[in-house]
């Protein structure tokens, strides 16, 4: 069995928070500690760190490394930064609810504690490794959960990536895999590409691979036929954000995976630890979708693949409608319409 992946974590001297930088996988596996505000930003706009969780904790562990510069202020200047970091590391991304909920646990925790910075400090520090060991948590759920959906020789279609990369833990899309394959049962993935910056054949094809488990890459525009010659049997995608109705945002070009789902009559499964629903958001209408600059379109990797000067739409993610989807798998267990995440 391959070491676990570990996206983010605390560096030894628990002074920064270390990532796998994933802007460089497949071809190199380097490890970065980020250790300034900027550091930290930079990592969650360029997608060095990404994933709804990952981003998630990330953040959350950022902001402590950012607060601990401050810890020499007085009290009210110390309180002032941290908010100032808060905010800046909330907004680097809009999409998944992950980030700006993490910040907001850690700002919370922050209020509640009536003492001088060390004593803050502390408390973030601790809040921040319990957002980690939660989500560590909720993907194994999502796995043991998820795993009773999937037979022997079952052949999964995924989008984007939604592994161990893109969280504290095993994953949420890819745990069932995880789970079904340790208790012995062959499962084969299709990983969409997933253009313009190839999560899916960049990421997911190589934590599925370094995990021995067979995985054939297909670029976007295969998914309808082999849906079509019968070789997927289920999808399951992740999520970065679910309204209350149960509407999920996730990587652009899920909605379109889904519509084919549906037409094939495949069912279409999203897993996602409850970090990422949002019961303040009604519908999938009130998600921002973050858009991305056109150079990732016009010259992804550094080629060029359209003229100079032409129009780009890169928008991050879309939004699939509930009814699209045949259930949601959380750590809590496996929800269908209605939906009633609040119970
Ligand atoms: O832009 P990215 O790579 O951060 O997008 C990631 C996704 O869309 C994932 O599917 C989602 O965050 C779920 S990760 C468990």
């Amino acid at each position: 069995m391959a070491t676990p992946i570990e996206a983010v974590r605390w560096s030894p001297d628990g002074r920064a928070v270390r990532i796998i930088d994933q802007r460089l996988l497949p071809g190199e596996y380097v490890e970065r500690d980020l250790r300034t505000l900027d550091e930290v930003v930079e990592a969650i706009q360029t997608l060095a760190v990404r994933g709804a969780p990952a981003i998630g904790i990330c953040g959350a562990m950022g902001l402590v490394v950012c607060a601990t510069k401050h810890e020499s202020m007085d009290a009210d200047a110390f309180r002032a930064a941290l908010a100032g970091d808060a905010l800046t590391i909330r907004e680097a991304r809009p999409t998944a609810v992950n980030l700006s909920w993490a910040v907001d646990r850690l700002m919370n925790v922050a209020r509640a504690v009536d003492g001088p910075p060390a004593a803050v400090l502390s408390a973030l520090h601790d809040e921040a490794t319990r957002v980690l060991d939660e989500d560590r948590a909720m993907c194994r759920a999502i796995g043991e959960h998820g795993a009773a959906l999937l037979a022997e020789g079952s052949r999964v279609l995924t989008h984007c990536n939604a592994g161990a990369l893109a969280t504290g833990g095993i994953g949420a899309a890819l745990a069932p895999v995880y789970v079904a394959v340790e208790r012995g049962r062959r499962i084969a993935v299709f990983a969409d590409e997933t253009r313009p910056l190839l999560q899916g054949s960049r990421l997911t094809a190589w934590e599925l691979a370094r995990a021995g488990i067979p995985v054939t890459v297909l670029t976007d525009n295969m998914a309808a036929s082999v849906m079509r010659d019968g070789s997927i049997d289920l999808c399951i995608v992740g999520a970065d954000r679910i309204a209350a109705n149960g509407d999920v945002a996730n990587k652009i070009g899920t909605y379109g995976v889904a519509v084919l789902a549906k037409h094939h009559g495949i069912p279409f499964y999203v897993a996602a630890p409850s970090s990422t629903i949002d019961l303040a958001t009604a519908t999938g209408a009130g998600i921002v979708i973050e858009q991305r600059p056109s150079h990732e379109v016009t010259r992804p990797f550094g080629t060029p693949t359209a003229p100079d000067g032409a129009s780009v739409h890169n928008p991050a993610f879309d939004v699939t409608p509930a009814e699209l989807v045949t259930a949601i798998i959380t750590e809590r267990g496996i929800h269908r319409a209605p939906y009633n995440f609040a119970r």
